[in-house]
């Protein structure tokens, strides 16, 4: 499903900033409409924040960029395809893993940079599935290189000084004259990417090459963006991290510079990674791909796979396998912005526990900061001491607290002596950890407090200064994790606009904050009508006065500004001007410019891609001096390649509505071969209003995302799910399924840990060359075993799946009934999805370890263990569980099981160190054709009972009393 007729000009180009509500310290607050923050009203006027006091607000003509035509709509832009001259190659040497020469201009264009006269090219076969090629101008003065320190660079493997080329799959083949080069699949022979007929380009603010790609290809990867899972012809990427709310093919908050191309006439596939953080776009062709950068060198690597999760491994290996995340990380999260008081969050903890809905960690968003400062509570509405009373009471029943986190820290004003008392930023100051301008003074900008500064993670004291303010800050509010926001970095005004005006601080963002939420879900009127009269009533006593952020631009012409200028080159407005998702297309609005300076001269212009990921690592070594050996749990916005090492992501600002819903699943996917496989969104939708049928359905997409959490935005109505009795129903059901399957996700979470699998997988890669099922984003497997089918429409009954291979090679089971399917591979069948259920089936061949249900992840832990048995056509499956204390960075000790089941009989075979100590308490033997006479456990027989070709092996806990797992053991039947 593609829906890039949707783009929503009202998102596009305003940020996150202008959906907001309520002015921060206005009595006008909205209230949320929730039952958790109906003291909203009386107790704003004691709001506490300074920015009360303050009148000043940033003035709107900061925030506005230049306006500029992006390349790829200027007709009469030059095509560097068409008119660039391009290299030859000269004196060629090859070396002991590859070869080198040099590459001379052939004539000088300057299409959008000055040309480089000599690059030296250099092709390394790295491993006999990795290919390196690497050029670079032979002269770098000027030019970025990215530091190994910053991003992991894959190396060579194995003897560095003799390689046997005929073991390679890859082979790189070039013609010198003018110079093209092809990488060949030995295998096979066939070019997986030829620049040929297209010339190099390689200029200082501008470099390109094109490859050509066979018709109807499949190009998968090239986030993050809002689009389905293949890119197809006419899709183009912008790799610019961006603080935006999801506009749909817009560049938004991450860059992963990876893609994948699955090719179904050979059966193979390859990916391509350019280890670059410069700003770059991919346009995608019938015939090409064409790829962008406006500076840095050329780093590419070619991994030879030759099936998708080969690649997925190959690649996710060389950038950082994901982060282990705790095992409490599986459970449910609820959040939202507008848990105004701490006494919002003592309720709705303590609803959730009176709906009987399990709940395993409480999030806050900017509410309970003081006047938005980092490092700060209000004093006020989250007062420390209730604050603390409330994270005990919390962490005594076994649940967590993730507060967010904002990436710019305030400046204070000097002439205000309370609100010149803020410790993080004169630390902060003093170390000299602050992101500068040109000129060495101070760069701000401004965020949600008013003018801020930007920790330059690259200074030399910012991680003691870090370490030492999150401690600070954990001694006093005993978080659990940390949610990172606006790290892209985000700045809603252009330039060092703070400088000068910082006197001003504190200062109101400059958009109004406040207003009223009025979308609803396509569909909502139709099918929730009466609903709406309810909730209208309580939006329409909200303020009113909404007022889109500007997009309109200041009148000057923009391409005088786009200048071809020698040495590091026109920075702040590059001769090629990308598309971003910015109303101007300037690339400094809404984000720190191209022009602010690290500590060691680094511009941001050559690492803006990399601020957020840069900070996912500082804040995961904090963490780690906090919590000793515990693994840092940290969701966070802007990702690079390889921050899934150190994260999880969320998708971002998306929407409340079924697109958005739709378009979690490509998002997980391309975060999946991304190497984020801790990916969830904000389940109902953040933006606009919810309603019952959306967050019914959503709740249970929902709980099979890796990361599940329910988010909204302020003032849009309350959605938590026991909001609505359906969606409380619904939410139940699903849940229920999750907790259930906790040990699968686990195990399902240390494999990707291991090998970078994702744990979300298309049918792309379960059925790689099955050409019916390329690009199937609606439906999805959780690992091997299980196929989700989720209701992605409104007012309606049924769904359509597929269901690969079913009645050829694979059986499917009903996860509710047991029953197998009669479905028919390829075909469309119509499945029967009343509100609150939720398709899900069993595929064939897997074991399935389930722990009975508790209210938390850790009640849950000690319950009692079970296992599904779903056998395939030849009467066999197998399975997995991997289990340690759920928490422990260096795992000292931990416990693998084996299962394996074939000619009626399962075998589990456990080993390692780990005991768990909760017994076996039931086994189910799905697609079992005749009752058994008997069944044996360890050859004593035990009670069961059958029913649709199902053995139910109940009460087996006396077979197992030192744990499920303790001894090997075989069922027989
Ligand atoms: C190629 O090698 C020759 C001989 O060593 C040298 O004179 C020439 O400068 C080289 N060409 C380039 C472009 O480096
Ligand atoms: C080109 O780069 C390679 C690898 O860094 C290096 O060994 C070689 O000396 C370089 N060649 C020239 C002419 O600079
Ligand atoms: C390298 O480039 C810089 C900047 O363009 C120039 O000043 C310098 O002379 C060049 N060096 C050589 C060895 O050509």
């Amino acid at each position: 499903m593609i829906f890039s007729n949707l783009i929503r000009n009202s998102v596009i180009g305003v940020g996150l900033a202008s959906l907001v509500v309520g002015a921060p310290a206005s009595s006008a607050a909205s209230s949320s409409a929730s039952s958790a923050s109906s003291s909203v009203a009386s107790d704003s006027a004691s709001g506490s924040s300074s920015q009360s006091d303050s009148a000043y607000t940033v003035p709107n003509e900061l925030t506005l960029g230049v306006a500029q035509v992006p390349n790829i709509y200027n007709e009469s832009a030059v095509d560097a395809n068409v008119a660039a001259k391009g290299y030859s190659l000269v004196n060629v040497t090859t070396i002991p893993r590859g070869l080198t020469g040099i590459l001379e201009l052939k004539e000088a264009t300057n299409i959008y940079g000055y040309d480089f006269e000599h690059l030296n090219l250099t092709v390394t076969y790295q491993s006999d599935t990795r290919l390196n090629i690497h050029i670079e101008p032979t002269n770098l003065t000027d030019v970025f290189i990215l530091p190994e320190k910053l991003v992991i660079k894959p190396k060579v493997e194995g003897d560095t000084e003799s390689f046997n080329f005929d073991d390679s799959d890859l082979v790189f083949e070039y013609s010198e004259k003018d110079f093209s080069f092809e990488v060949i699949r030995s295998s096979t022979g066939e070019v997986l990417f030829s620049t040929a007929g297209n010339p190099l380009v390689f200029s200082n603010q501008f470099i390109q090459f094109n490859t050509s790609l066979p018709k109807g290809h499949a190009i998968t990867g090239l986030g993050e963006s809002i689009h389905g899972s293949l890119n197809e012809p006419g899709t183009v990427k912008t790799l610019y991290a961006n603080d935006v709310g999801d506009p749909i093919d817009g560049n938004i908050y991450g860059v992963h510079p990876v893609y994948y191309d699955q090719r179904y006439n050979s059966n193979t596939t390859h990916g391509v990674y350019w280890r670059t953080s410069a700003i770059q776009e991919v346009v995608i062709g019938e015939e090409s791909l064409t790829w962008r950068a406006l500076s840095g060198v050329i780093d590419l690597y070619f991994f030879s796979g030759p099936d998708p999760k080969d690649v997925i491994r190959q690649y996710v290996k060389e950038i950082g396998l994901p982060a282990f995340q705790p095992y409490w990380a599986l459970g449910y999260h609820q959040c939202r912005w507008g848990y105004r008081e701490i006494e919002d969050l003592v309720d709705v903890v303590d609803n959730f526990k009176k709906f009987n809905i399990p709940l395993e960690t409480i999030w806050s968003d900017i509410d309970y900061m003081d006047s938005y400062k980092d490092f700060t509570n209000d004093p006020h509405r989250y007062p420390t001491d209730k604050y603390q009373d409330f994270l005990d009471e919390l962490h005594n029943n076994s649940q967590h607290y993730v507060p967010i986190f904002d990436a710019a820290i305030y400046v204070p004003n000097p002439n205000n002596a309370t609100d010149n008392d803020y410790e993080p930023f004169h630390a902060g100051n003093e170390s000299d950890v602050f992101l500068k301008n040109p000129d060495g003074s101070l760069y701000i900008g401004a965020v949600w407090p008013g003018f801020t500064a930007f920790p330059d993670f690259l200074a030399n004291n910012t991680q003691d200064y870090w370490n030492q303010m999150f401690k600070d800050w954990h001694d006093r509010i005993p978080f659990d994790g940390i949610w990172s926001d606006m790290n892209e970095v985000s700045s809603f005004c252009v330039g060092s606009c703070g400088s000068g005006r910082y006197f001003e601080n504190p200062a109101q963002p400059p958009f109004l904050v406040g207003g009223e939420v009025t979308q609803y879900p396509t569909g909502f009127n139709v099918s929730n009508s009466t609903e709406w009269k309810s909730i209208s009533s309580s939006i329409a006593a909200t303020a009113s006065t909404s007022k889109s952020s500007p997009t309109s631009s200041s009148s000057s012409s923009i391409d005088s500004m786009n200048t071809l200028a020698p040495g590091k080159g026109n920075i702040n407005y590059p001769p090629y001007a990308i598309n971003h998702a910015q109303g101007e297309h300037d690339l400094a609005t809404h984000a720190v410019s191209p022009n602010a300076t690290h500590q060691d001269g680094t511009l941001e212009y050559d690492i803006h891609n990399l601020y957020g990921f840069l900070q996912e690592k500082a804040i995961h070594e904090a963490l780690l001096e906090i919590f000793p050996n515990k693994r840092p749990f940290i969701i966070a916005r802007s990702t690079f390649a390889g921050a899934g090492a150190y994260m999880g992501h969320w998708g971002g600002d998306n929407n409340a509505d079924y697109d958005m819903m739709y378009f979690s699943i490509p998002q997980a996917f391309s975060m999946g071969l991304s190497g984020i496989p801790f990916f969830g969104v904000d389940v109902c939708g953040f933006n606009g209003n919810s309603d019952a049928e959306l967050c019914s359905r959503w709740m249970q997409l929902g709980s099979f995302f890796p990361f599940y959490r329910n988010h909204n935005v302020l003032g849009a109505i309350s959605q938590e799910p026991y909001v609505w009795s359906s969606v409380a129903d619904a939410t139940r059901t699903s849940m229920a399924i999750r907790y259930l399957l906790l040990p699968y996700y686990y195990t399902l979470l240390h494999e990707s840990h291991v090998t970078g699998l994702p744990i979300l997988r298309s049918f792309a890669w379960q059925f790689p060359y099955e050409k019916q099922y390329k690009g199937v984003d609606n439906q999805f497997f959780v690992g091997d075993a299980l196929l989700v089918t989720p209701v992605l429409q409104p007012g309606v009954k049924k769904v359509n799946g597929t269901f690969p291979g079913a009645n050829v090679t694979e059986v499917y089971y009903d996860w509710y009934t047991h029953e197998k399917q009669n479905f028919t591979d390829g075909k469309n069948e119509t499945l029967a999805a009343p509100i609150g259920h939720i398709p899900l089936h069993i595929r064939g061949g897997n074991i399935l370890p389930l722990q009975e249900p508790g209210y938390t992840v850790a009640e849950s832990r000690q319950n009692p263990f079970g296992l599904i048995v779903a056998l395939d056509n030849e009467g066999k499956a197998e399975g997995k569980l991997y289990l340690d204390d759920g928490e422990s960075l260096e795992i000292e000790e931990s416990l693998y099981v084996n299962f394996v089941a074939s000619k009626n009989e399962l075998i589990a075979s456990p080993f390692g160190d780990y005991n768990a100590s909760q017994p076996l308490a039931n086994v189910t033997i799905l697609g079992v054709e005749h009752k058994p006479k008997q069944v044996q456990f360890d050859g004593s027989k035990v009670k069961f009972s059958y029913e649709n070709s199902t053995i139910f092996v109940t009460n087996l806990e006396t077979k197992t009393p030192s744990g499920a797992f303790a001894n090997q053991f075989t069922i027989s039947w």
